[in-house]
């Protein structure tokens, strides 16, 4: 059997014909970020904008979650950003379990490649399918859970923040729980480059979400 590397990787994501996806997109989506990140970011499926580019979360919702991360002092480039699914189900529907599942390969072997430290779970598909089937996101978002070592958190997908704008302050809570478990896990020199002097912004100096 090949090792697995991040060439064996994009090579099977390139080929996969695991589910009919594929047959109606522009771009396959497989993520991007840092590969060595101790943070990784998994939401629900490429839209319009990641299809044309090829590049996960750079529509409106990427732009708002880059905004998100840039409120609790996270560089966006620092972390890893990837879908449960790499093709765009088409006009942004949900993926179909089938689908999802076609694709779990493709996400074990990337979670595999990076070994994240905390993954945070973006809406409830992301959540579905990595935590509980069962999951309700809005009576457990916010809520950590360890699996293999792997911290996890849900949270409100950002376009579930676009669309009602009164979610806000709950995932401005579960941003800053984000921001207390890396450091809780001593994370700070691995995402914020040279430590305490250039970490997250505290408290006083941010008051919420970014519009
Ligand atoms: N929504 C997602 O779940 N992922 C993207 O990449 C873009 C929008």
């Amino acid at each position: 059997m090949d090792p697995i590397t991040w060439e064996l990787f994009d090579r099977q994501v390139a080929e996969c014909r695991l589910c009919p996806l594929c047959e109606r997109i522009l771009h396959k989506v497989p993520g991007q970020g840092d590969r060595n990140s101790p943070l990784m970011l998994i939401g629900e499926g490429p839209g319009q904008v990641e299809d044309e580019q090829g590049l996960a979360f750079v529509g409106p919702a990427g732009q708002l979650l880059t905004r998100m991360l840039e409120a609790i002092g996270l560089p966006r480039d620092r972390v890893y950003i990837c879908n449960v699914v790499k093709c765009r189900p088409p006009g942004n529907r949900v993926p179909a379990p089938e689908e999802a599942e076609a694709c779990r390969i493709h996400l074990r072997m990337q979670t595999y490649l990076v070994r994240p430290k905390v993954i945070v779970l973006l809406g409830s598909t992301a959540a579905k399918y990595l935590l509980n089937p069962e999951i309700r996101i809005t009576r457990e978002r916010g809520i950590w859970t360890e699996r293999k070592g792997i911290w996890m958190m849900p949270t409100y997908h950002p376009s579930a923040l676009l669309r009602d704008a009164s979610k806000k302050p709950e995932a401005w809570e579960d941003m800053k729980s984000l921001r207390a478990k890396l450091q809780e896990l001593g994370l700070y020199r691995d995402l914020y480059g040279s430590g305490e002097e250039t970490g997250p912004r505290t408290e006083g100096s941010n008051p919420g979400l970014p519009h």
